[in-house]
């Protein structure tokens, strides 16, 4: 399939389901403009995941941020981007209930952030909503598989698809939300294989994350990737830079000038006479 990203241009859901079977889609978190400025030249796709409750909130689990809290960290990301497909995570507890709310939570998302899309945890069991906002015409990215709204705690963040009736699970949810309308599908935390099947059998791109390289996409949390969150680093995440190490030892050099009364030097001050003689 042809890439169709246009120069200057934001790229939106429908090129990004262009590009199934097509050039990967590179994809990571942002929660804020500056971090959106630095990461969207290079990307297909920003989410702006609710794992921003653990990143960034230091909560145990995802579940915990407001709709609110999601729409401020999404208008953010969209001031900071200019190129990359924003999608916004549908937080826990604000799409479950019903269709209405499911649809009265993914317009505000999408009117108040201008974001392209909204994304939602589930298989099976949400398809209908997908299908019902689909058809109120609401981009949905779909996330299957380890599903961490789900996730009573860090310790029940559990690899999918290892036995029969998981790996049945996965593939209907697979199949279930591309039917229903999804233009791309998360696959997280799922056995490569079964990563692999469920990429061959739907016809929207699927973009892993602790899934397989063959999947149509890859998405990693901005801040793992770059070693600014280090409470707990999952075996999927490659390291591409240590910047905690950077920031702390910046922290470090600026303590050290403060106490030294090396910082501020007089050329940081305002009103400073230039030449005494
Ligand atoms: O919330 C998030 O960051 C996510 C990604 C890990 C896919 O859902």
């Amino acid at each position: 399939m042809k890439n169709v990203t246009k120069i200057g241009q934001r790229l939106s859901v429908l090129d990004i389901k262009a590009r199934k079977g097509g050039e990967p889609l590179v994809c990571l978190t942002a929660y804020s403009k500056p971090m959106a400025q630095l990461l969207d030249p290079y990307m297909d796709l920003l989410l702006v995941g609710d794992s921003l409750a653990m990143v960034i909130y230091g909560l145990e689990t995802t579940r915990g941020v407001t709709l609110d809290v999601m729409i401020n960290h999404g208008a953010a990301v969209m001031r900071g981007s200019k190129r990359a497909c924003v999608v916004v995570d549908l937080p826990h507890g604000t799409y479950e209930h019903s269709h209405k709310q499911a649809l009265i939570s993914a317009t505000r998302v999408l009117n108040e952030t201008g974001a392209q899309a909204v994304k939602l945890e589930g298989g099976v069991e949400m398809a209908d909503t997908v299908r019902y906002l689909t058809d109120h015409d609401i981009p949905i990215l779909g996330h299957i598989g380890l599903l961490p709204q789900k996730a009573e705690n860090r310790g029940s963040f559990k690899i999918q698809g290892r036995d029969d009736e998981g790996w049945d699970q996965v593939m209907n949810d697979g199949l279930e939300i591309a039917n229903a309308g999804a233009f791309a599908i998360v696959i997280e935390g799922t056995v490569e294989p079964l990563a692999l099947e469920v990429t061959a059998s739907v016809r929207v791109p699927t973009i892993g994350i602790g899934a397989s390289p063959g999947c149509d996409g890859q998405i990693l949390v901005a801040e793992d990737a770059l070693g600014l969150f280090s409470d707990f680093t999952p075996s999927f995440v490659k390291r591409y830079a240590e910047l905690g190490e950077e920031v702390a030892n910046a922290a470090k050099a600026y303590a050290k000038d403060v106490r030294a009364r090396d910082f501020p030097s007089l050329e940081h001050c305002f009103g400073v006479k230039k030449d005494n003689k």
